[in-house]
């Protein structure tokens, strides 16, 4: 069997390494990839940039299977693409990626079918939105409707953050267009969650419980990234929290995606918010999360192939999800300065068998693993408790070394 992993970062080279454990997978072709998956067993990488070159390079090649990582080649359209030509794939249409893709579209969905969310007005008008924002309660969070690469929500302590806010997002347009819709919405608080799911249109299998680490620094502070760490499960995912969260988030999903008639086989993300009133769903993703999934596949008891392939000839609902029964955690090693400026091209040293590291930044030239990105890399380790895997996660990535690496320390320790 030959499949095709369309992504580069830490996210993709985890399914890749993942799908290289079927034994009827002889080969991977990664699009583009990244350098260090380039080493890994069975993985080849090719530069193919859109959708109908790779569904062409699938054509010629006999892919069987493709998996898509990023969300932009879903709300685009690859999916469809792929399946009009008859070529088999793993994701959800543009239409049901729209979950993701606009955040008045998903919550507009949450609302018609029950899901629990924050209250939130959407606006298209600055003056409107400006007139609503002077009799609001604060603290307040501003979201661009469009993809916004995971730094279009912020949250405004006063007004007139909140006016600076809309003016980037809806006259400086900084998100060329994503931002001219903006969805306005109730402040909540808690521990997050990530509860990664496959779907197949008729049921939602919930994958193990994730907890992802955003901002840059110890302590939650700084800037968002696209995530520092995360650890599986997640300690705020209560046997309580997990049924309020299927009563009251993934069951009224489900129904909206069968009454929208979506044809959607593939993972659905919700990131929620675990409040003294119980979890508040914040948001849909349509793929899997990054670096979430770094961490969850590694304790998943079960084939990935078997497990797609049960999704895309609609078999979830007979399929046993298996989980091993300790914890998971992996720590990201990024660059100096990232998520702002930061300078690549430094050798990575120290990368030791059998350890295992999830490369995202990172080419390989001259034989040399160099960095290329601001998420370098990752370690990610087993344990029988979270301390013991949080604890090995570290120590492998200490192990690792290139110039100015930066990571954080209190992944798995900090709520
Ligand atoms: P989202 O892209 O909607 O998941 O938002 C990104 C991050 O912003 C979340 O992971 C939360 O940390 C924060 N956030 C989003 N919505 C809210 C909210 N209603 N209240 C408080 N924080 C929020
Ligand atoms: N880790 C969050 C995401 O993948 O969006």
């Amino acid at each position: 069997m030959r499949v095709l992993i369309v992504g580069s970062g830490g996210r993709e080279h985890a399914i890749a390494w993942k799908v290289a454990q079927n034994k009827n997978v002889e080969k991977i072709y990664c699009a583009p990839g990244n350098g260090g998956m380039v080493l890994e067993n069975k993985c080849e990488n090719i530069v193919l940039e859109d959708k109908q070159e790779l569904a062409d390079f699938a054509e010629r090649n006999k892919i069987e299977l493709t998996i898509v990582g990023p969300e932009g080649y879903l709300t685009e359209g690859i999916v469809d693409e792929f399946k009009k030509r008859g070529l088999r794939i793993f994701g959800p249409s543009k239409e049901a990626s729209k979950l993701e893709g606009s955040k008045a579209y998903s919550k507009a969905f949450m609302k018609k079918y029950g899901v629990k969310t924050a209250a939130y007005e959407v606006f298209d008008n600055r003056d409107k939105a400006l007139k609503y924002l002077e009799k609001s309660e604060y603290p307040i969070v501003i979201k661009a409707d469009g993809l916004a690469a995971g730094k279009g929500v912020v949250i405004c302590e006063e007004y007139n953050k909140a006016r600076l806010t809309i003016d980037d997002f809806m006259v400086n347009d900084v998100f060329k267009g994503s931002g001219k819709k903006v969805v306005i919405e109730e402040f909540l608080e808690g521990p997050e969650a990530s509860i990664l799911s496959i779907t197949d249109g008729n049921v939602i299998l919930p994958f193990m419980s994730a907890k992802d680490h955003k901002q840059i620094f110890d302590g939650g502070k700084g800037p968002n990234t696209g995530g520092m760490g995360a650890v599986s499960p997640n300690p705020y995912c209560t046997p309580e929290v997990l049924d309020a969260f299927y009563k009251d988030i993934m069951n009224p999903t489900l129904n909206g995606i069968r009454e929208e008639g979506f044809d959607y086989t593939g993972i659905i993300f919700f990131g929620i918010m675990i409040t003294k009133k119980g979890p508040y769903l914040l948001e849909y993703n349509v793929r899997f999360g990054d670096p979430e999934t770094q961490a969850v596949l590694p304790i998943m008891d079960n084939d990935l192939v078997d497990l797609i392939n049960a999704a895309i000839d609609k078999r979830l609902d007979s399929f046993d999800l298996k989980w091993y029964s300790g914890f998971s955690c992996c720590v990201v090693g990024a660059s100096k300065g990232y998520p702002s400026k930061y300078e690549i091209g430094f050798d990575i040293e120290g990368l030791k068998k059998p350890n295992r590291v999830f490369t995202a930044g990172v080419i390989y030239q001259n034989g040399k693993l160099k960095t290329n990105g601001g998420r370098v890399l990752c370690t990610q380790a087993l344990g029988k408790t979270l301390d013991e895997a949080i604890d090995r996660a570290y120590h492998d990535l200490e192990l690792v070394n290139f110039s100015g690496m930066y990571f954080r320390k209190d992944i798995g320790r900090y709520k």
